[in-house]
């Protein structure tokens, strides 16, 4: 089926001409990223033809009468026999957004670890007096599959609504080979949903130490027994490791991404979250994929990082819920033209599934560019996650797969000066388009 996108403002298509990550100063040049007065031809769920409006409406819609805008609708979506039109209404277009970092299923409340926060309580002390990690992960084994998966479906409906067409989500909220093998087995039960955002799943059984269990035998029972059946259910696309003193050393975190190598995992790294435990250092070395939250990282490892083109995944609202005044160095990176993202880090800590409000956060306060952020939180995000189709995502460009969001508004900037409620009047998934107002 044709699907034809016209009436459309501005569109950031974020497509120079190159692939994969955009970094440095090219990540701002409004001139390469953004054109106006083109419509989109979608193909099933690929667009196809990116072209001047008149030219796609001549070619497709011979019979077509231009719109008054009038003001009185915002997104219209007409359908006839053979082919579909969505009329923006004269709002902008952004690429579908893309969640490189989520903790997405777990059960449980801890909004009680406020107030230990607020008495000066750490992460890691309120950790160590039953809370933190290990709290979810009573509450979450003690849940039935069918329960984790509406949630997992509910939050999957917000982070649409947001404009997410894609996420990353982690396990770790299972610290056993059963209930780590249920939690991967409900994301895949969510992947194949129609209508939702893609997940590229992540096993993380070494998130933290389960209760009564020595941490050596810990690490074993990660390494020989949940790795070899996380690899026969076959879910997983990729391991991750909470590298941070008190939690898995770097011996312990070597180790066991050597091991999820060997069996042809891809690899993701928490590092530098608290302090700065030289994970970065760690990270470069292994090469992996992105190395997420890098707060405390030290200028020297993110050089590492740069040289060793591993992404460095920011993670805004964990300091932000945390009550933690300080902000990742993004203007340094894009100086220095390193990779990055920004990401949700949506656990029972961080309860936030709008990539907007972290965008918010990114420009708002930490001073970045509007342009940049969506370059990260779109085309770079999408480099470290795959979508299950397999099509390439995270820019408006041919032969991608049909993403995209229309901003309440002409102006394309307001996708990320918005906070509470979702920026968007629709969203495109897979060529689909739903309305969000
Ligand atoms: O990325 N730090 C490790 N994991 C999460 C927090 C998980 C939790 O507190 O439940 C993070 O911030
Ligand atoms: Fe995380």
């Amino acid at each position: 089926m044709r699907h034809l996108i016209i009436g459309i403002e501005e569109l950031v298509h974020l497509d120079d001409g190159t692939n994969g990550a955009i970094v440095g100063e090219n990540m701002k040049n409004r001139e390469n990223l953004i054109s106006k007065g083109n419509g989109i031809l979608i193909e099933d769920n690929i667009i196809t033809k990116i072209a001047p409006e008149e030219d796609l409406i001549e070619e497709f819609l011979p019979n077509f009468k231009k719109f008054d805008f009038d003001n009185n609708y915002i997104v219209k979506v007409i359908r006839n026999d053979n082919i579909k039109i969505t009329h923006t209404g004269g709002n902008s277009v952004i690429p579908g957004l893309v969640d490189s970092h989520t903790h997405l299923i777990w059960s449980g409340d801890r909004s009680n670890e406020l107030s230990m926060r607020m008495k000066g309580m750490s992460y890691k002390e309120i950790s160590n007096s039953g809370g933190g990690i290990k709290y979810t992960v009573d509450q979450t084994r003690n849940s039935t599959a069918e329960f984790l998966f509406s949630q997992g479906k509910s939050r999957m409906k917000e982070a649409l609504r947001n404009g997410t067409t894609a996420m990353e989500a982690k396990s770790g909220y299972g610290l056993s080979v059963e209930s780590e093998l249920l939690l991967t087995s409900v994301m895949n039960d969510l992947s194949i949903e129609k209508g939702l955002p893609s997940i590229d799943i992540t096993w993380m059984g070494a998130h933290d130490f389960p209760e009564k269990k020595d941490k050596n035998d810990y690490i074993d029972e990660i390494i020989n027994e949940q790795l070899p059946e996380i690899i026969e259910q076959g879910f997983a696309r990729s391991c991750d490791v909470f590298c941070e003193p008190g939690w898995f050393s770097i011996e312990d975190t070597e180790s066991i991404i050597d091991a999820a190598k060997v069996f042809g995992l891809s690899t993701r790294l928490h590092i530098d979250e608290f302090t700065d435990g030289s994970g970065a250092e760690l990270a470069a070395e292994k090469s992996v994929e992105t190395a997420d939250h890098a707060l405390f990282t030290s200028l020297e490892g993110r050089e590492l990082l740069r040289k060793s083109n591993v992404n460095q995944g920011f993670l805004p609202t964990a300091p932000f819920t945390m009550g933690l005044d300080r902000w990742p160095p993004i203007e340094y990176c894009i100086e220095n033209e390193m990779p990055w993202t920004i990401a949700s880090d949506f656990n029972p800590n961080c309860r936030v599934l709008s990539l907007p409000s972290v965008a918010s956060i990114c420009v708002q306060r930490i001073g970045i560019d509007p342009l940049s952020v969506l370059c990260a939180t779109t085309r770079n995000a999408a480099n470290t996650v795959i979508h299950n189709t397999e099509i390439k995502h995270g820019m408006i460009k041919e032969g991608y797969l049909a993403n995209m969001n229309v901003v309440n508004g002409d102006k394309w900037e307001g996708w990320c000066l918005q906070l509470g409620t979702s920026p968007f009047c629709a969203t495109i998934i897979e060529g689909e388009t739903v309305k969000h107002i």
